[in-house]
């Protein structure tokens, strides 16, 4: 399976050259799974609610959907993209999943971070897996990386790639999807963003560092703070091999009775 992210610097605001500089980016090139970072289409640091509602969409419905299938139809695969949704008046930090068809499913930020907290909703869909036929994918975004349990989850639900769009700001996450990665023996795409953001005398800015691990935390392919589309091949199918020794298995061996998890 060939699969895909790209970073770059969403400008905030303008979705239509957010849109252009992901159609340059990735030209006629031939994905089977393609991760844009957290809030690829918007940008991220936005003053209030109701300059963030503005940009928000319906998902599916709206000019990004239409972007997205139309994407997802370039490349000849699926595309995650991290996007501001709306419903009705509640807005979301959202991941969605397209194909060539259209909409194919959602995933909502579970875990909010700092300021976050003000304009948008928890998520309220838990962790979804979603069965593509070639691979078995669920989506967190950003924030989520810190909170083991949202890796866990999609795990446990048989997600094979964990693909998790992120607008980073803290240096540890990239180290941490590597033990993410080998803690489940999943495949894992950190499509994170760079560049700075700067609203009402706060300046954010954002690390890159995005890679494609394997299922054992190798990393198969990563970038540092530039400009760019990255693919590596991978085969899904060794997600499912939970094995750390002949003795010990990943989720076998798990003891719920004695976790304290509350
Ligand atoms: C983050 O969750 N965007 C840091």
């Amino acid at each position: 399976m060939h699969a895909a992210l790209l970073q770059f610097a969403p400008i905030r605001g303008d979705k239509e050259s957010n849109f252009r500089k992901i159609k340059k980016l990735c030209g006629s090139t031939q994905l089977d799974l393609l991760v844009l970072p957290e809030l690829a289409t918007t940008g991220y640091l936005f003053g209030s609610k109701e300059e963030l509602a503005l940009l928000a969409e319906a998902f599916p419905g709206g000019q990004t959907s239409e972007f997205l299938t139309e994407l997802a139809g370039t490349i000849g695969g699926h595309v995650v993209c991290g996007v501001a949704e709306k419903e009705g008046e509640i807005l979301y930090n959202s991941a969605v999943l397209f194909s060539p068809q259209g909409h194919l499913g959602t995933y909502r930020k579970v875990h909010l971070f700092d300021k976050e907290k003000e304009l948008f909703e928890p998520g309220n869909v838990g962790f979804p897996v979603f069965d593509l036929g070639e691979a078995k994918i669920g989506m967190m975004v950003c924030f989520d990386w810190i909170f083991p349990e949202s890796a866990r989850s999609l795990a446990l639900a048989g997600a094979e790639i964990i693909c998790h769009p992120a607008n980073l700001v803290l240096p540890y996450c990239p180290r941490a999807a590597l033990t993410r990665a080998i803690e489940n023996h999943v495949f894992y795409l950190l499509s994170d963003r760079i560049g700075a953001e700067q609203s009402r005398g706060e300046e954010l800015s954002f690390i890159g560092q995005s890679r494609i691990l394997g299922t054992k935390g190798e990393i198969l392919a990563s970038l540092g703070e530039e400009e760019a589309l990255i693919t590596a091949e991978i085969d899904p199918s060794l997600a499912g091999d939970k094995y750390v020794t002949s003795c010990n298995h990943l989720f076998h061996d798990r003891r719920p009775d004695c976790y304290r998890l509350g």
